[in-house]
């Protein structure tokens, strides 16, 4: 593994409704017992997310994909760089692959666009560890939908077959990188995948 700077970087990626910030939130509560310095953040964020996360406009793939990129790139030179150049462990709710499942694949923008604005704007950084939580499409979703932030739905909306090629995406996306993703089962109790977490971090990254 190529550590990319003093920090540690672990994003989190997967459907949704899979359990990706009720384990980003475990496991950074984990890290902190052990003395650990954390960083919790989530992608789209700032003020571009709104325009990404509600509603049900249909943008053209590329304005869309800019859109996520753009987010990105402020997100990294505002917090996520400084975060590992201090060395905190940054842990992120969705990042690239997310824009590779989502644009790349289920809005069929293709890999090589995506792929291109990822250089532009991360260059060399990749996170140290990449969580896939895989669950099936309609449990995600159910579980999605019934949260309280539900007026996020622009992505839920999207229907089950998108759904179900983003789910083919991120397992895709894992098998060619298998020394940064891991594929965790996320249609287990809250308990049991956070130990399945717990026990990948210990094996793949040096922790405290
Ligand atoms: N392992 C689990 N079993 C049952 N319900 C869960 C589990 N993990 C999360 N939930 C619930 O499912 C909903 C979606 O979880 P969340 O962490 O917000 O998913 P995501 O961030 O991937 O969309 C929340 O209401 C959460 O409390
Ligand atoms: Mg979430």
């Amino acid at each position: 593994m190529t550590k990319t700077s003093r920090g540690t970087f672990v994003t989190f990626e997967g459907g949704e409704g899979a359990g990706k910030s009720t384990q980003l939130g475990l496991l950074a509560a984990r890290l902190k017992t052990h003395g650990i310095g954390v960083v919790e953040t989530r992608e789209p964020n700032g003020p571009i997310r709104n325009l990404l996360v509600q509603g049900d406009r249909n943008w053209a793939p590329l304005a869309e994909t800019l859109l996520h990129f753009a987010a990105r790139a402020e997100h990294l030179a505002e917090t996520i760089l400084p975060s590992l150049g201090e060395g905190s462990w940054v842990l992120c709710d969705r990042f690239a692959d997310s824009t590779m499942a989502y644009q790349g694949y289920a809005q069929e923008l293709g890999r090589p666009t995506v792929e291109k604005l990822y250089r532009m704007v991360a260059g060399r950084l990749k996170p140290d560890l990449t969580l896939v939580m895989d669950m099936p499409v309609g449990v995600g979703l159910d579980r999605s939908l019934r949260r309280h932030v539900n007026h996020e739905t622009r992505y839920e909306l999207m229907g089950r077959q998108f759904h179900e090629t983003v789910r083919a995406a991120f397992l895709e996306i894992a098998a060619r990188e298998p020394q940064r993703c891991v594929v965790i089962d996320a249609n287990r109790p809250v308990e049991t995948v956070h130990e399945a977490i717990w026990a990948t971090v210990k094996e793949r990254l040096k922790v405290g």
